[in-house]
């Protein structure tokens, strides 16, 4: 039976992998996909997510436009990783397709209230959109099966030292989605920079005539700027798709239940903190009150199969309307 799925997503390279494989897979089934600001202006995610889905050969799923900036914190975006136009300059053709005449909140509520099964919602982005939809509709929370977002880290960080992007970029955002009390599974930067394509498939990839595994190929050949113009590196990352990956192949993974809180000031703004003490409410014995969310983290990630997975997948002659 396929998974009700909603994508919030900040498209973005790797999102537009996340978003070719959830099309593709037989298992997952895209309700709809929500839109918000993160590492492009929000006019630019939505163009872009409308442009995959054709890329895709996606069915006519609503698309709606979310928040443009985060709650608190001023709008940043990540130029410097997904290009200017998000998509590293990989020009797919322009859409004929509309977003939704709902925004990105009533959306996801009519979505989830409407589904007949719980819906997964997947967090691609910074958790704005999510954030204001469960202050705005609560109701929908018993209708949420769980919310597997790619964000934070055990470790190190990418935006900052010890911040992942999509948390950083909203950190209240994520602080109020994890105090939601539904069951949650992070996919962060521990897994998420442990899945990539040889380069050589992305080159073969982008010679094909088909136009998902073309666009697909293209993605992946994005090199990410280094500082001071040393130059650019091919990371071939899967990224978000990694997380959309999980859903159909979660023994790929290794995961922990940990207890998780996010960062909201200091240098560490942004943070996700993954308590992995043997005995983790040792807090209390020294008076140190946290507010701490059960959360499913993936530690570690069988790359290679993940891999395949994705490129089994995205690779597929068999649009999703031809299954
Ligand atoms: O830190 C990686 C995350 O930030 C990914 O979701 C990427 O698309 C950016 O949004
Ligand atoms: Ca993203």
């Amino acid at each position: 039976m396929s998974i009700p799925v909603i994508l919030d997503v900040d498209t973005g390279i790797d999102d537009a992998l996340a978003i070719a494989f959830a099309i593709r897979h037989p298992d997952i089934d895209v309700l709809g996909i929500t839109c918000v600001a993160g590492n492009a202006p929000l006019p630019q995610v939505v163009d872009n997510t409308l442009r995959v889905l054709d890329a895709a050969g996606a069915p006519d799923l609503p698309v709606a436009a979310g928040a443009v900036r985060p709650l608190i914190a001023a709008a940043r975006t990540s130029a410097g990783v997904h290009g200017d136009d998000g998509l590293g300059g990989v020009a797919l053709p322009p859409t004929g397709r509309q977003p939704s005449p709902h925004g990105a909140v009533e959306l996801m509520r009519g979505l989830i209230l409407g589904s007949d099964r719980p819906v997964t919602v997947v967090a691609l982005a910074p958790q704005t959109n999510l954030a204001l939809l469960l202050r705005t509709h609560p109701d929908v929370t018993d209708r949420i099966e769980r919310i597997v977002f790619m964000g934070g880290s055990a470790g190190p960080g990418n935006a900052t030292a010890v911040a992942e992007f999509n948390v950083w970029h909203d950190p209240e955002a994520a602080a109020i989605v994890l105090a939601a009390g539904i069951p949650t599974y992070m996919y962060g930067l521990d897994v998420f920079n442990a899945v990539a394509i040889d380069h050589a498939v992305a080159t073969a990839l982008a010679a094909e005539d088909e136009p998902l595994p073309r666009a697909v190929g293209m993605l992946l050949d994005h090199r990410v700027a280094l500082r001071d113009g040393e130059g650019a590196e091919y990371t071939g990352l899967i990224g978000d798709a990694g997380a959309v990956c999980s859903l159909v192949d979660p023994g790929a993974l290794r995961t922990e239940v940990r207890p998780v809180r996010v960062e909201l000031a200091g240098y560490a703004r942004g943070q996700t903190v993954v308590d992995r003490r043997r005995f983790v409410g040792e807090d209390d014995l020294h008076g140190q009150a946290a507010d701490w969310a059960d959360v499913e983290v993936a530690l570690e990630v069988d790359a290679a199969r993940m891999a395949r997975l994705f490129l089994d997948t995205v690779s597929r002659d068999v649009a999703r309307s031809e299954r």
